[in-house]
């Protein structure tokens, strides 16, 4: 009888001491939350060949998950599907929604992290979104796939694990939002998708990525100067909706219709996406003239995808009242536009934040 007992209470002691390390090493591990939106990563094909024809937002952030056992061994992860929508559907009541999520889960000191799930598509303007209204030191990092989850050589897996990895790492904190794919960490200011197709499409062509992920670390060799984050004046917490912002864009032989058009839609803000250095064509000059006494904002920005559009270079711009996008794509100068526009019309206070986010 005592053998038993004896025996009995050694196997409980091993199950404790067995448990208390693995309870202890758990609970050392970062609580990262992964909010899921849909995109490639999400998505599933007919066959492990269909790379392209395939159908985004279609796998819930479980099975994302559950794809991914060796994320338990990174951070304590729990996940919500917030969208489950293709990227390209993304809409600023999406991301007004996103923002409030992310800021109320950042609030909470059981959450030390944050990982999106997203359709590549849109995920370079989302990010920047976040990163200009999100309230928090804590990382935030944006994640998906150029290939569905049911493809040969699927990079989701890998991705969100590296993610994961990446949010739940001190040194990931206060840097601004980040996109983390491919094995690189870039910016969301200077991250932009550069080819329709390949693993490799995320890239900051002008000023650089800011590290790697890689021997299951992540590892910095460069920082945002720009301001972001806990340093931003933009809030989204009492918005309801965002300010009417359109783009349009410039080409040989255009014409003044876009800009008319969106102005008739009532636009509050025009990005010019100009030829080289925000070249003004000269049938569309007189247009943004209008769409500027008429009230709208006016910001020029350039097609070409990298360097610094002048202010007073291709146009006068201290005369025409215009703004300069400094070396925001138009898209995200769009992003910056409407934030910008929550807060004043001053076109001085507005040329200011362009040069300081
Ligand atoms: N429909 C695209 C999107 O959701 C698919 C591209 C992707 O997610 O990689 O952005």
């Amino acid at each position: 009888m005592f053998h038993r007992q004896a025996a009995q209470f050694a196997v409980a002691l091993l199950g404790f001491a067995l448990f208390v390390p693995t309870s202890l090493a758990q609970a050392r591990l970062a609580n990262v939350t992964i909010l899921a939106t849909g995109g490639t990563i999400a998505g599933s094909g007919a066959t492990s060949t269909t790379t392209v024809g395939y159908t985004a937002a279609t796998v819930g952030v479980q099975n994302l998950i559950a794809a991914v056992p060796e994320l338990a061994k990174v951070a304590n992860v729990s996940g919500e599907q917030v969208f489950q929508i293709a990227s390209e559907n993304m809409s600023n009541e999406h991301w007004l929604t996103l923002a409030r999520r992310v800021n109320t889960l950042l609030a909470q000191p059981n959450v030390d992290g944050i990982v999106i799930t997203h359709g590549t598509d849109t995920m370079e303007e989302t990010a920047y979104f976040l990163n200009l209204v999100v309230k928090s030191r804590k990382p935030v990092v944006l994640v998906g796939s150029m290939r569905p989850s049911t493809a040969m050589s699927a990079d989701g897996p890998l991705n969100l694990y590296n993610a994961v990895l990446l949010a739940a790492h001190p040194d990931a904190a206060g840097r601004g939002v980040l996109v983390s794919m491919n094995d690189q960490i870039q910016s969301a200011r200077d991250v932009t998708k550069t080819n329709t197709t390949t693993t490799d499409t995320f890239k900051s062509t002008d000023l650089g990525m800011l590290g790697y992920i890689q021997g299951g670390k992540p590892s910095f060799y460069r920082a945002v100067t720009r301001k972001h984050t806990t340093e931003s004046e933009f809030d989204v917490g009492a918005l309801t909706a965002l300010p009417q912002v359109e783009i349009a864009l410039s080409y040989a032989n255009v014409g003044p219709t876009q800009v008319e058009a969106l102005m008739a839609a009532g636009a509050k803000g025009i990005v010019h996406a100009g030829v080289g250095n925000g070249s003004l064509p000269a049938r569309v000059k007189p247009a943004l003239v209008a769409a500027r006494a008429k009230g709208a904002i006016v910001v020029r920005a350039s097609r070409v995808g990298q360097g610094i559009l002048a202010r007073n270079g291709e146009a006068n711009d201290d005369q025409l009242d215009f703004v300069v996008a400094d070396t925001l794509s138009p898209q995200k100068a769009r992003i910056l536009l409407m934030l910008a526009l929550t807060k004043t019309t001053n076109t001085r206070e507005i040329q200011r934040m362009f040069y300081t986010y």
